[in-house]
């Protein structure tokens, strides 16, 4: 009923020629597992378009994200991408809300709103990363928190939109750590998600709404994150970086 996706955050890695490279090697490995895998990859933006290419030439299994987006039009926001650059390179997911963004460019939950609303209005689905710190867990104040993460998110979404969302969960203290979650801990969190949005949107929505989980995500635990019934998939970093890495991921959805 929901398609796994197995996405790749590239964050600040790769060239343009580095990044055509690796999508050309994943083109393969994605291509025999589209029945049950939705592959994506998220280059950083001056790597869209040479990927754009490579996806464009073969056969396209690889669908393109962006990881971040601002919401104007345009305008003189230098250094800024608006969603019209992003649409005319054939961009489907924008990635937004990255613990990354909020912890090292301050990005507020209202910003994350901000730019969910704008990737909706532009036709292409946002990746919305929700995720908690090692303190606000050890003080048990996890579903809180991100409850409060996703509410925000979400204000003023219509239904129509909300029914293609993705969310991913990534609790910082994972990412990039090599600890992960347990499948378990992961998946607490994501059915509380999957209730929040039923709660907002109804039954309908949180059935078809995807819910990922990130941070260190290898070719060792996917499969046991994918088992589990409210995680749809995953968002991968380090290891999304190779194919040696990314392949076997994708692989782990195959049912
Ligand atoms: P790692 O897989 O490197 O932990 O990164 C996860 C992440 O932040 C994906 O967005």
């Amino acid at each position: 009923m929901r398609k796994t996706m197995v996405a790749g955050n590239w964050k600040m890695f790769k060239t343009a020629g580095e990044a055509a490279i690796l999508v050309q090697n994943l083109e393969d490995v994605a291509h025999d597992c589209a029945d049950d895998a939705e592959v994506v990859v998220a280059p950083p933006f001056t790597a869209l378009h040479s990927v754009k290419t490579v996806i464009a030439l073969d056969k396209p299994q690889i669908t393109l994200a962006a990881q971040d987006m601002f919401w104007e039009e345009e305008g003189a926001y230098t250094g800024e991408i608006a969603p019209r650059m992003l649409t005319d390179l054939g961009v489907a997911y924008v990635i937004v809300g990255h613990s990354e963004r909020r912890q090292y460019f301050g990005e507020s939950d209202e910003v994350v709103n901000c730019k969910a609303c704008a990737v909706f209005a532009h036709g292409m689905t946002p990746i919305i990363c929700c995720g908690e710190t090692l303190e606000t867990r050890e003080a048990g104040q996890t579903p809180d928190f991100i409850a409060g993460q996703i509410r925000c998110a979400l204000k003023g979404i219509e239904e129509t939109c909300a029914v293609n969302l993705v969310i991913a969960y990534e609790p910082i203290w994972a990412i990039g750590t090599g600890k992960t979650a347990t499948p378990e801990m992961a998946e607490k969190v994501c059915k509380d998600i999957r209730a929040l949005v039923e709660e907002l949107f109804g039954e309908t929505v949180s059935a078809r709404v995807r819910i990922l989980y990130g941070g260190s995500v290898k070719p060792e635990n996917a499969a046991l994150f994918f088992a589990q019934p409210d995680i749809d998939g995953a968002l991968v970093g380090g290891a999304a970086l190779s194919v040696e890495g990314f392949a076997p991921i994708i692989k782990a959805a195959r049912k």
